[in-house]
């Protein structure tokens, strides 16, 4: 633990909520603010896609609510499997979140996370805004559509799920705009979140930045 994380690391509970769009650099950073302040960590995005693998897989309509509301029940999560990250799964994900019952479905899960006694970090799109509205300290990371549909490529093309710019920057901003405009808990930042642009940043830079801030607002 950095020794400048003192103010922040001796509170009895650390909950730090970070939010953004995909492929913003919000899960990593997340990640590695969980080791630095020595915290557990949610990839909240994960229970969404957890939901829409179970769908996709049954053949149930992502356009019908009580069938998206069926795939949370007994809902387990195999973090490495490859189709949970896949775009036909990312966009499944994007449409059932949009509706209230899958969110009140997941939502305890997450607030019993964020209400471990030591504290946590969670990760999504209304951490800081529905889920933990209490969170210490509120991240809300952005960046340039085309940075981010080139970040994405670069996964998938790690994972050898080869794809096309165009398409990939079409699915994003597809994205962006059903996150942000749904009724239920949309994609915004909390009026008290500190912003985060990483269009500029490689990773390393985007943790020391997350760092940074966070170190700043505790000092003042
Ligand atoms: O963070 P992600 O790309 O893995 O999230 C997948 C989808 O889940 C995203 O399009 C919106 C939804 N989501 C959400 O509505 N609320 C969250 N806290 C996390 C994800």
């Amino acid at each position: 633990m950095a020794e400048n994380s003192a103010s922040l690391a001796s509170r009895k509970a650390l909950l730090i909520a970070v939010d953004g769009p995909a492929a913003s650099g919000k899960g990593t950073i997340a990640r590695a603010l969980a080791r630095h302040y020595g915290l557990p960590h949610m990839d909240t995005g994960l229970l969404y896609r957890a939901v829409a693998l179970n769908l996709w897989r049954w053949g149930g309509d992502p356009g019908n609510e009580f069938e998206a509301l069926r795939a949370c029940h007994e809902l387990g999560i195999d973090h490495d499997d490859p189709e949970l990250r896949s775009e036909p799964v990312s966009q499944i994900a994007s449409a059932i979140s949009a509706y209230p019952a899958v969110r009140a479905a997941l939502l305890e899960r997450q607030q019993d996370f964020a209400g471990q006694p030591g504290g946590a970090v969670l990760d999504g799109r209304d951490i800081g805004t529905v889920i933990a509205p209490e969170a210490n300290v509120k991240l809300f990371v952005t960046a340039t559509p085309e940075v981010r549909a080139r970040r994405r490529m670069g996964e998938l093309m790690a994972r050898g799920m080869p794809a096309h710019l165009e398409d990939v920057l079409a699915d994003i901003r597809a994205r962006d705009a059903r996150d942000s405009q749904r009724d239920v808990a949309p994609l915004r930042a909390a009026d008290d979140a500190i912003l985060l642009d990483t269009t500029e940043l490689d990773i390393d830079g985007a943790i020391a930045e997350a760092i940074r801030l966070i170190e700043e607002r505790a000092a003042g």
